[in-house]
């Protein structure tokens, strides 16, 4: 990476050198596919290739280069974690679950392909993904480690746990308590949020004191990226947001302005930024592109 100086330009340079690298090492992990499997692995190119923030690499990346660690060691570990993302925004969109047509401005993958199709891509993203961190450049312990990591945070004690809830809660949105949806949101977004900034900070060998900072950072990153999630689907439009606008109150979800209302989930995601800033207080390393993605998660308009 070139040198980027300092300051916000220098951070926003970061940001932006590392989403071109990700798009190249995910370019590179869906590359080849075996003549039989071409319709698959378009749909999973599709999936995968055609837009998104990709904010969870870029969280490894932030977390990992911020204790020391190479880009090239976070490069398998950025990817493993967008891969299983991107599988977990196919499943979603599907007609048994969420029913989307529109992701990433595209048309959801049940769509421009097929529904078994689909079901079919998801899968072996996740299986793409578990195959690409079995080959993280690091040692054999840290590697392990990042497997357990993402396979815990992608599971029933995960984000399939939150979806599960999410499923059950949907038809009476607005019913759920305050503790039972941030728990449903920790799990659905927030477990993947947490495992990308882990899967960075493994990488980099951080210490004990180091990961507890992290984990309260990305504990309160994870939720305010699904109340603003929430806050967009009332506000945003679907051509900035690139998914259909208003499907929650359509759908009648267990979301946070269903619950408290606008003004207060604005409110919270103040709490949420400060909530961060504290957690990044005591690291005393470089963590300027950590405190750039949580203000990117609570302000972004799409
Ligand atoms: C959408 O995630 C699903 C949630 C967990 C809120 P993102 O907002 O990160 O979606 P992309 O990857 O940018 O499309
Ligand atoms: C999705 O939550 C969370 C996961 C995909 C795990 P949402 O259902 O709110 O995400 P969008 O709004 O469809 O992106
Ligand atoms: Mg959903
Ligand atoms: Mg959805
Ligand atoms: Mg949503």
């Amino acid at each position: 990476m070139p040198e980027a100086g300092a300051g916000a330009a220098g951070t926003a340079a970061r940001l932006e050198d590392w989403r071109q690298r990700i798009d190249r090492v995910l370019e590179a992990a869906l590359a080849r596919h075996p003549a039989a499997e071409q319709r698959l692995g378009a749909a999973m190119r599709h999936a995968v290739l055609l837009g998104g923030k990709r904010m969870r690499p870029l969280l490894a990346y932030a977390a990992g280069t911020a204790f020391g660690a190479d880009e090239a060691a976070l490069d398998a570990p950025a990817a493993a974690i967008e891969l299983v993302h991107a599988y977990s925004l196919v499943h979603d969109d599907l007609p048994a679950m969420d029913d989307d047509a529109l992701r990433r401005g595209q048309p959801t993958v049940h769509v421009a392909f097929d529904e078994a199709t689909a079901i079919l891509a998801g899968d072996a993203l996740q299986s793409l993904a578990f195959a690409v961190l079995a080959d993280a450049a690091c040692d054999d312990a840290a590697r392990v480690a990042m497997l357990r990591e993402l396979a815990v945070a992608a599971g029933a004690g995960g984000m399939c746990g939150g979806q599960a809830i999410d499923l059950a809660a949907t038809g009476s949105g607005g019913s759920a308590g305050l503790e039972a949806l941030e728990r449903l949101h920790a799990l659905k977004t927030g477990a993947l949020i947490r495992a990308a900034v882990r899967i960075g900070a493994i990488a980099a060998g951080a210490g004990a004191d180091d990961r507890r900072s992290l984990d309260a950072y990305a504990d309160a990153l994870g939720l305010a990226f699904q109340v603003r999630d929430d806050l967009l689907d009332v506000e945003g439009e679907s051509a900035t947001l690139g998914k259909t606008a208003g499907k929650d109150a359509a759908q009648d979800k267990a979301t946070f302005p269903a619950l408290i209302g606008i003004e207060a989930s604005r409110a919270r995601l103040h709490a949420l930024s400060a909530a961060m800033d504290a957690a990044l207080a005591p690291l005393g390393t470089r963590t300027a592109e950590l405190a750039a993605l949580g203000e990117l998660a609570i302000k972004r308009s799409h």
